[in-house]
């Protein structure tokens, strides 16, 4: 089976039942993914269904005073996301009249959004085929086919990025990028993943080579 059908097949069974995933809506895509930047999908959780209920739109949420949001947020640190996302939400009821946008090239406009939310949202709402690229998928690809490149510096990112797109199926981009997301969350883990269990062991290069917790590399800096 191809990469991509593997670990299609592989979260079809294993794919943990989370909100953000029975959605097409850009807005509640990105809400998630916002909040997920720098916290655990246990954490994020209740503010997720938390923001979505004070602010159920776009526009709501873009005329929702600063403060109020910032109080929302406690807790989750970091709060230029919020600010960034109200100045995205603002942005969007100007730009596009309340209708959040699905295409990549409009959405790295926003503020707050880079490549990979830009890529998740619109592959996982327009099912655009941009790869994403997190933690995630470095691992897992960085593992699979034992590329020891430093994953932070630019010759490293080109060329995943690069073999991340070779990868994405075209037919099913969003199922895929989730599907590659998560399967780096809960089987290829940073640390203490089963190996023995995995579907991939017999075509796993790291594992062949006995580096999986070698890989991926990053550069101090
Ligand atoms: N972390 C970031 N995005 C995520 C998603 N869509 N599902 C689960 N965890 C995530």
């Amino acid at each position: 089976m191809a990469f991509s059908a593997e670990i299609i097949a592989w979260y079809n069974t294993h794919k943990r039942d989370l909100p953000w995933r029975h959605t097409a809506d850009p807005y509640v895509i990105w809400l998630s993914e916002v909040i997920l930047q720098q916290t655990r999908v246990a954490q994020g959780l209740p503010y997720f269904h938390r923001f979505l209920s004070h602010y159920p739109t776009v526009a709501a949420f873009a005329d929702a005073p600063e403060e109020e949001i910032l109080l929302h947020w406690q807790g989750l640190g970091y709060y230029s996301r919020a600010r960034n996302m109200h100045h995205a939400a603002k942005a969007v009821v100007a730009a596009y009249g309340g209708v959040f946008p699905n295409r990549y090239s409009d959405l790295v406009k926003l503020k707050g959004i880079g490549e990979y939310t830009a890529a998740a949202i619109a592959s996982f709402s327009a099912n655009e085929a941009k790869a994403v690229l997190d933690g995630n998928v470095f691992r897992v690809l960085a593992r699979y086919f034992g590329i020891d490149e430093p994953i932070n510096a630019s010759k490293g990112k080109k060329l995943f990025l690069t073999l991340a797109n070779d990868l994405l199926d075209p037919t099913h981009p969003g199922l895929y990028n989730q599907a590659i997301m998560e399967f780096g969350a809960i089987q290829c883990k940073p640390s203490g993943p089963d190996c023995g269990g995995c579907i991939l062991r017999f075509d796993c290069r790291a594992l062949a080579e006995k580096r999986v917790n070698q890989l991926p590399v990053k550069i101090k800096g």
